[in-house]
């Protein structure tokens, strides 16, 4: 599958290694510093190409968005038309400082990225924390990670739960997008960032 990357930091970057190694095509997109974003993709796989997020959208089955929030409207104004792609979006909706909730607990940052993405079949999931990403197993004792997913759309969420497989962690679907669900899980992320 091509797999197009909007923002290659810790998430994106951690991702799209696991997803080489299974033998995806990538193009990484969207850095302040194109060099950095070039020497990256040299060193997650041979072949890992680098491109604008339109080019990325242009190229992908599925859009990986990992920015953060303050960072999405620009982004997805960067990425052009979304219509019709896979949008797998890791971002958490929280203050630049991490203190609290950028859109309060009505809506949820999904909904809002949905609203943006105008024709996309968008999916959230929050593939753990970095740290856990780059760790040597995602196992907890004899525990896989779970990772909640959700989403409008049943065959985009089921692409996104196979990323998530090789990422080796146990998806679970979370159903459709509900502002409750969204406000807890980030919620839940707020706390733990502290
Ligand atoms: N880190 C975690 O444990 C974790 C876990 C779950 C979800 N998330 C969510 O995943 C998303 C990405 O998090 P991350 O930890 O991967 O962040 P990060 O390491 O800071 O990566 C952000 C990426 O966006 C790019 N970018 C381009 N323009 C930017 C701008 N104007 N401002 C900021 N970044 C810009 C950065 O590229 P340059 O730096 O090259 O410009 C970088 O590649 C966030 O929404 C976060 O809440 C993070």
């Amino acid at each position: 599958m091509n797999i197009g990357i909007i923002g290659s930091g810790k998430m994106g970057g951690g991702l799209a290694k696991f997803w080489a190694k299974n033998g995806h095509n990538l193009m990484l997109s969207y850095s302040r510093d194109i060099e950095k974003l070039k020497s990256q993709a040299q060193s997650i796989a041979p072949g890992v190409r680098v491109g604008t997020p339109a080019e990325a959208v242009e190229f992908a089955d599925v859009v990986l968005l990992s920015v953060p929030w303050a960072a999405v409207p620009d982004a997805l104004q960067a990425a052009g038309s979304l219509e019709g792609k896979i949008l797998f979006s890791c971002v958490n909706a929280l203050t630049p400082d991490m203190s609290g909730m950028a859109v309060g607990t009505t809506t949820s940052g999904a909904e809002e990225i949905a609203k943006l993405a105008s024709g996309a079949m968008v999916v959230e999931a929050l593939p753990i924390f970095a740290e856990v990403l780059y760790s040597p197993s995602r196992k907890f004792g004899e525990q896989d990670a779970t990772v909640f997913y959700c989403g409008d759309d049943a065959q985009a969420k089921q692409t996104v739960a196979e990323l998530l497989r090789e990422i080796e962690v146990e998806p679970i679907d979370a159903g459709s997008f509900t502002p409750c669900f969204h406000a807890l899980v980030d919620t839940i992320v707020a706390l733990f960032s502290h």
